[in-house]
């Protein structure tokens, strides 16, 4: 993505810089339409003043035509015929015309949303935490749509229409300059009511679309989440919200429209004014015998000829007026830098990192808040080290500053001794393996969603995987087995298959660092057993962080680091904190009470 650019639509320039030889393949067309709508009625002028009135040819046109066709009926055939191949060749332009700049639109509107999504995907999580996805959406395609409107209407209206005028003024003034200029004069006028509307309805499109933005980010959110409203019975309550964020919608579009409805009409109002003035005017100097009968019908077709573009170009900034929001509001995004800044430039280690180290690190979401506080650890290949503390206590947190997904505000992740801000992004994520909280799936089959954990990894590859961390069996219990379909977010399947699912994933990515963030949800016994033998099977050989909600994980671990409101309070092996009392002893007492407790005390009678 090109860096941010002085004028807000200058980056345009530079996808419509790509399309430059059908842009002025396109030109040329329209240019050469212009002639042909200029060059329209001028047989006509000839059919009444030589024709019908019968007057000597133009000495021009006398030498042009052979003696027989300077007459009558012949003369009146050889008019007609050139206005037929006038109109044949306005027709066949405008055809080759529109799809030219109909195609070069969509070719620049493709390039703009691929760059863009490949832009958003890249900025950090912190971008994505300020905006719904349903708002990014609305962008990607409403806005990006309107540029393509913007392309096609530069080329068909706007062009084509602005060089008949000109070329057209430019005839008059030569048949009659007093007249022209009289006939202009409302040009300017029209010109400033053009300016005017356009830009209210800039301000009144902003709303529109803003209101829409917000609209689908609610619509996304709520269908999302469909099965809590259903859980809840909130549909109702829903539909209030959504009938108040489209309300909204609503107002501004219809705000939106009165400015544009008011517009062509005060536009003809000023034309239609203008007409009568000019057809007096030229009538009367017809009869004074300044000007033919032919010339006032050229006068009259230009004039009519000049408020159909007129009138286009009046559409045109309509659109113009829409344009300029849609750029401001992809301007925006492409003008988000993400707040984790690669650097492509250092060189990667060309070995495997063998330790991970958090030296004083401190961070917050946001400015000012404060999340994690002087959080000092180091983490070698082979060990594991687990992360356990109260709900909310920054166990996650910690986990996402491993592979970048936020920086530290203070203090250094360290890789290798390396900050891991000093290593190009593709390395150190290759370094990392993750398995979430809340592992996401892919609309797609399970073998795919595992193999996603390696760039070309085949079916076999995946399989291998799930059998190398024991969840083989488990998968092939799915109908389908390994082809089983998982829908969108894996909602199809269980939290634990899920689970088992994210661990081959991350198996199958094979990077010398594995966190895994161990679903707190409670799973059945078997379940958690085979979860528990699959994680501690990737976690060997590997550097491991854990996060730890599980008793048997926690007294493993080389090292136990208990978390408090961000901060960690206790630190060692488990038979020591045990001893030690404290936080970890009562956290442990918790969890033993919770997996010894009876699941559910059915009371006799
Ligand atoms: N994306 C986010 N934006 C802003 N604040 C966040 C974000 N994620 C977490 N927090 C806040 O940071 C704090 C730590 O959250 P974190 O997810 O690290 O807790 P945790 O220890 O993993 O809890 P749990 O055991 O429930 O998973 C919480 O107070 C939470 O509100
Ligand atoms: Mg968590």
């Amino acid at each position: 993505m090109s860096p941010v650019t002085e004028h807000p639509s200058a980056w345009l320039l530079d996808y419509l810089r790509k399309e430059w030889l059908a842009l002025s393949a396109g030109a040329l067309l329209m240019s050469l339409r212009a002639l042909v709508l200029v060059l329209l009625p001028w047989p006509l002028k000839y059919i009444l003043d030589n024709v019908i009135f019968d007057r000597p040819l133009p000495t021009w046109l006398h030498r042009a035509l052979p003696d027989l066709m300077r007459h009558g009926m012949p003369l009146l055939n050889v008019l007609a015929l050139i206005m037929l191949g006038l109109g044949a060749l306005d027709a066949l332009l405008v055809y080759l015309g529109n799809r030219v700049f109909l195609d070069a639109g969509q070719r620049v509107v493709f390039a703009i949303r691929s760059d863009l999504f490949a832009h958003l995907q890249r900025l950090s999580l912190e971008f994505h935490r300020r905006h719904r996805g349903g708002e990014v959406m609305s962008r990607l395609s409403g806005d990006v749509k309107q540029l393509q409107d913007f392309v096609a209407s530069l080329g068909i209206d706007l062009l084509p229409h602005a060089l008949t005028i000109v070329g057209m003024a430019v005839v008059m003034l030569l048949i009659d300059w007093r007249y022209a200029l009289l006939a202009l004069s409302s040009a300017p006028l029209l010109f400033y009511i053009a300016r005017f509307y356009s830009r209210r309805l800039k301000q009144a499109v902003r709303q529109v679309r803003n209101q829409e933005g917000t609209l689908w980010g609610f619509t996304q959110e709520i269908l999302a989440s469909v099965q809590v409203v259903q859980a809840f019975s909130r549909e109702a309550h829903e539909d209030g919200r959504f009938g108040e964020h489209a309300g909204k919608s609503l107002a501004a579009s219809i705000q939106a429209n009165t400015v544009q409805a008011r517009y062509g009409p005060t536009m003809n109002l000023v034309i239609a004014v203008a007409t009568g003035a000019i057809v007096w005017y030229g009538a009367s100097r017809v009869i004074l015998g300044v000007l033919t009968p032919g010339d006032l019908l050229v006068f009259l077709a230009y004039l009519r000829g000049i408020a159909t573009p007129a009138r286009q170009l009046a559409k045109a900034g309509a659109v113009i007026g829409r344009t300029g929001v849609a750029l401001e509001r992809i301007g925006e995004y492409r003008a988000e830098v993400s707040t984790v800044v690669d650097s492509p430039a250092s060189v990667a280690p060309s070995s495997r990192a063998q330790r991970l180290e958090f030296a004083s690190v401190g961070f917050g979401y946001r400015p000012g808040e404060v999340i994690l506080r002087d959080i000092s650890f180091a983490l070698e290949a082979g060990k594991t080290v687990a992360l356990v503390g109260p709900t909310g206590s920054g166990k996650s947190t910690i986990a996402s500053l491993v592979p970048r997904f936020y920086d530290p505000t203070g203090g250094a992740v360290l890789l290798d001794g390396r900050d891991v801000r000093s290593l190009p992004l593709s390395y150190l994520r290759a370094q990392v393996a993750m398995v979430l909280q809340e592992p996401a799936l892919f609309q797609a089959s399970i073998w795919e969603n595992i193999a996603y954990g390696r760039a070309g990894a085949q079916r076999e590859d995946a399989v291998r995987a799930a059998r190398e961390v024991g969840v083989d069996h488990l998968i092939e219990q799915l109908p389908g087995g390994y082809d089983a379909m998982v829908s969108e977010r894996g909602l199809s399947l269980s939290g634990g298959q899920r689970q088992c699912i994210a661990i081959a994933r991350a198996m199958l990515c094979d990077a010398p660092v594995v966190i895994l963030d161990e679903p707190s949800s409670s799973l059945d016994a078997r379940t958690e057993r085979e979860l528990m033998l699959a994680l501690s099977r990737l976690a060997s050989r590997r550097a491991a962080l854990v996060i730890a909600h599980r008793l048997s994980t926690v007294m493993n671990a080389d090292l136990i680091l208990v978390l408090e409101r961000g901060q960690i309070v206790q630190r060692g092996i488990h038979a020591d904190l045990l001893a030690a009392g404290g936080l970890y002893a009562s956290l442990w007492q918790a969890m033993r009470d919770e997996a010894t407790a009876p699941k559910l005390r059915i009371v006799a009678p």
